[in-house]
């Protein structure tokens, strides 16, 4: 199912790209606060407006915040706790079945199988995944808690709750919002984070490896035995490289999530007012570029010597030595983001990318995760009520406090 934005509001998809150059620079002219007044004030253009009318609209505007969050501030978070929502789901089940079992997460990491082949990718990936999962359902549960506090409606996707788990163990009975069996995995972060080249200035890259309709859980403990050993290299038979397959792209698809929610919170703060609020979209979203650093470690081991050319004997996905070229465009131990064009006239930077809201923000967000086919058996009603988040997020505008 495809996700529509609305092209009449601020900051949504628009059926006609601008060039990169003004997108730029209307998210500089929003954080000078440019618009800012009109834009709260409802008013459709600044060229429309007597002199008089703009200044009152600016100074109602100012006024009437004293550094408390804007409607728009709200809606930053109301979507980025949906966001929260969704990873802590996704998080959820990759933790249960691949995770470090402790006591405050006892049900972690009961598929053992799934456990050793990630362990081909870095022996601490159980806890890295119980870890990420705890941090996301922080993130959830700190933003709705704020939005309590400021007398706002917490945001819930319970009733979305709807997708049967996985039957093989470590899926549990319990029902999911997020699909994780069928994943169409966007590897094109690997080369874009290894190029001077910057998509908000239209840079495009291609996929590192290709990985279409492909589970990153266990589906079947026929295909899969849970108590199977993962030893390298690889056995060629089929539960072998079905199941390091599987832990391969669920690798590719943690640093995927990740380095999307580094853009979405870097793009976001750009549209935040409040100071606080401000504070907790940057903070949040540091953690997010945190773990994509972490994962996108984790992922080059299934492209190198020796877990190297393992191959899912049902969707064919198969995962190449990426070193072999010799190219430093997809070695696999160059995980820190090259320097990359920024801000024009001026040097390279290694920076968080990208960062305008036609790729990253929040319904450029949902778009990317439905493509995932994260959402496969969602609801009509789940992609209305996400989506309007998401525009309602985009359409927040930074003003001067
Ligand atoms: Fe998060
Ligand atoms: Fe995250």
């Amino acid at each position: 199912m495809t996700v529509q934005g609305d092209p009449t509001e601020v900051g949504t998809n628009t059926p006609a790209p601008e060039p990169p150059q003004q997108d730029l620079q209307r998210i500089w002219n929003r954080v000078v606060g440019r618009r800012a007044f009109l834009q709260r004030a409802g008013l459709a253009s600044a060229a429309a407006l007597p002199a008089g009318a703009m200044l009152a609209s600016t100074a109602s505007a100012e006024t009437a915040a004293d550094g408390a969050p804007t409607e728009g501030d709200f809606a930053i978070l109301r979507f980025l706790c949906a966001a929260e929502i969704i990873e802590s789901d996704l998080w959820e089940q990759y933790a249960e079945f691949g995770g470090q079992a402790s006591s405050e997460r006892p049900n972690d990491g009961r598929n053992h199988f799934y456990v050793a082949a990630l362990q081909n990718l870095d022996g601490d990936m159980p806890q890295y995944i119980s870890d990420n999962t705890d941090d996301e359902e922080s993130h959830q549960a700190f933003i709705n808690g704020y939005l309590r506090s400021k007398g706002q409606r917490e945001v819930t996707l319970e009733p979305f709750r709807t997708l049967a788990p996985s039957p093989a163990t470590g899926g549990g009975s319990r029902k999911r919002i997020t699909n994780l069996k069928t994943l169409n995995v966007d590897t094109s972060w690997y080369l874009r984070y290894r190029a001077e080249t910057n998509p908000d200035f239209g840079a495009t890259f291609e996929q590192a490896v290709m990985i279409k309709g492909q589970p990153a859980i266990p589906v079947s403990d026929q295909e899969t035995p849970p108590g199977d050993d993962a030893p390298v290299p690889v056995p060629s038979d089929a539960a072998h490289q079905r199941m390091q397959a599987i832990a391969n792209s669920a690798g590719f698809h943690f640093a995927m999530i990740e380095q999307g929610g580094s853009s979405l919170y870097t793009t976001m703060a750009l549209k935040a007012t409040s100071l606080e609020v401000l504070r907790i979209v940057v903070a949040i979203g540091g953690v997010e570029t945190n773990h994509f650093s972490l994962w996108h470690d984790k992922a080059g081991n299934a492209v190198s010597d020796p877990l190297a050319g393992v191959r899912d004997p049902q969707t064919g996905t198969f995962f190449p030595n990426l070193n072999s070229s010799g190219s430093e465009a997809t070695q696999t131990n160059l995980i820190l983001p090259e320097p990359c064009e920024f801000i024009p006239g001026l040097p390279r930077c290694s920076v968080v990318r990208p960062t305008i809201d036609k790729l990253a923000g929040a319904m450029a967000a949902v778009s990317g995760l439905t493509a995932d086919g994260l959402f496969d058996g969602q609801s009509p009603a789940f992609f209305q009520f996400v989506s309007r988040l998401a525009r309602e997020a985009d359409a927040a505008v930074r003003g001067i406090r």
